[in-house]
């Protein structure tokens, strides 16, 4: 850690870490429900779980995004944080926001609109938390007066976000419209400014793991971000099929959609070449798991897995089922989980009294983790071509349908259990050493003659 102020970060990151194990333990009620006789049927009913499921996950994942930037931001401007109070504010506030969001979501207080339940009170405590945060980097960066391309790509991301969260503040009567403008928000969320986010932190990260060259490593950022940005926006369209807009939006859908991927194999290229090129003499090789993992991951589940299902002649008969549960997952971890855990990774020796070498904990949550999420892409993915099957192609009813899938439930409360033992170690082997904030500690790749350092 080069700046005392970085040590906000910390906290951050050990509320997404509890966030993080409470969204699992609603991932496997929601997973246990669909296995049989439901004890809790009146009391925690699957929607609840399922909102609670996806709302944490949100909620965990920006409070990662955002204690990265505040690691992040510095480092790159080479300056302290506008102020750390303003931060742990924020923090307090957004914490309570999420919690408070979570109890309400058990008496039903919520606006039903899938992974937007968050009442309005909620919501604009969000936006405040938001500007909040923007504030507070932006005058980090003025005063420290210097600004890489890297953390413009963050920053970028970071305020597109929020911008793209305010039609999600208003009501809408007709359902169309309503569902229509939902996907500005979730969709460019997750297939655009969110990847800006994550390539963002990718950049930062092999640039400082591998001491690849900057000016190349950021050459690249910005044709992936350019990629991402051509498919994406109209790519939108691949969730207008069925919703009652005009047909031309279903061939508009399907090709730009399917360009989506050429941007998230370029990420996985673009990780791989400075891995290769630059040499891997950066003693936190695990944060190097997590970095690469995530660029992987993200082709396989975002890349692969959403172009199986995003043409209309596909996504006709896959649409809400569990084909999308599957990518669903797959995606996510991959593009967001990851980077997080590999940002925590990274920061985590600076902040306490940790060796920068990997522990062989770190590495059994890194693969059990990585096994049971593939495992449980699998089961989904299994009970999805299924449920198409027998439901939509066969005319099965619904429920007679699941009664039929339900092995591949039990497949998947098997894989999650794995994963969540992963998940437990990460949180384990996070809290085990006792915060220490360390200011002086020199970068070991960046801070020694470079040898290895080729360009890419
Ligand atoms: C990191 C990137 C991505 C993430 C995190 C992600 C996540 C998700 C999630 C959570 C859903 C369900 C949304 C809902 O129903 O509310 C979804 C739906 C969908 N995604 Fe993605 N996705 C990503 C990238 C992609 C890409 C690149 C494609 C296409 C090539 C794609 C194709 C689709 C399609 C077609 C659906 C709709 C499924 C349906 O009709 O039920 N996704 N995605
Ligand atoms: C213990 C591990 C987990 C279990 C057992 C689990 C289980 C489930 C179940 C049963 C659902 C409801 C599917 C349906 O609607 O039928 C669900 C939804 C969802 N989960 Fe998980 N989950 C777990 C971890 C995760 C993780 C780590 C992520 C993020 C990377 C995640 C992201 C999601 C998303 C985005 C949805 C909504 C999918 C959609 O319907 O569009 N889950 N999960
Ligand atoms: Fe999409």
């Amino acid at each position: 850690m080069r700046y005392r102020s970085q040590s906000v970060a910390y906290w951050y990151f050990a509320v997404a870490m509890v966030l993080f194990g409470l969204q699992l333990v609603f991932g496997l009620l929601s997973a246990a429900k669909y296995l049989g006789p439901d004890p809790l049927l009146d009391l925690l009913p699957f929607d609840v779980t399922k909102a609670i499921h996806t709302n944490l996950l949100i909620v965990w994942v920006l409070t990662g995004f955002m204690g990265a930037t505040y690691w992040m931001v510095p480092d790159e401007s080479r300056g302290e944080l506008h102020s750390t109070r303003l931060a742990y504010i924020q923090l307090g506030l957004w914490t309570a926001m999420g919690v408070t969001a979570v109890l309400g979501y058990l008496f039903g207080y919520g606006t039903g609109n899938k992974l937007l339940e968050q009442p309005l009170p909620h919501k604009i405590v969000i936006v405040i938390c938001m500007l909040m945060f923007l504030y507070n980097i932006g005058m980090t960066i003025r005063k420290a007066g210097r600004f890489t391309a890297t953390e413009g790509v963050l920053l970028l991301g970071l305020a597109s976000a929020a911008v793209l969260y305010l039609p999600a503040l208003l009501h809408y009567e007709n359902y169309v419209v309503s569902i229509y403008y939902r996907w500005w928000t979730i969709h460019l969320w997750v297939e655009g400014v969110w990847e800006m986010i994550q390539g963002g932190f990718l950049a930062y990260l092999l640039i400082r793991l591998s001491g690849a060259d900057r000016e190349v490593m950021e050459k690249w950022l910005y044709v992936i971000v350019g990629l991402v940005f051509i498919a994406g926006i109209l790519g939108t369209a691949h969730h207008y099929y069925w919703i009652g807009v005009p047909h031309y939006w279903l061939p508009l859908g399907g090709f730009f959609s399917a360009l989506e991927p050429m941007a998230l194999v370029g990420m996985a290229i673009y990780a791989y070449n400075a891995m290769r090129r630059s040499g891997l003499s950066h003693p936190n090789k695990l944060a190097l798991h997590w970095t690469m993992g995530s660029a992987v991951f993200t082709m396989f589940g975002a890349g692969l897995l959403g172009l199986a299902h995003t043409f209309p002649d596909v996504n006709k008969w896959t649409h809400g089922t569990l084909i999308t549960a599957m990518h669903g997952h797959a995606a996510f971890y991959g593009a967001y989980v990851m980077i997080v855990l590999a940002m925590i990774t990274y920061a985590l020796p600076g902040m306490t009294r940790r060796p920068v070498e990997e522990s062989s904990i770190g590495y059994w949550a890194f693969w059990l983790q990585l096994g049971g999420m593939f495992g449980m892409t699998l089961s989904f993915a299994t009970a999805g071509i299924a449920q198409v099957y027998l439901e939509r192609i066969l005319g099965m009813g619904y429920l007679d349908v699941q009664l039929k899938i339900q092995v591949h439930f039990l497949m998947l409360v098997a894989t999650a259990s794995m994963f969540s033992l992963g998940v437990g170690l990460f949180i384990f082997d996070f809290f085990r050493h006792a915060p220490q904030f360390n200011v002086d500690e020199a970068d070991p790749v960046l801070d020694k003659p470079r040898t290895s350092g080729a360009a890419l």
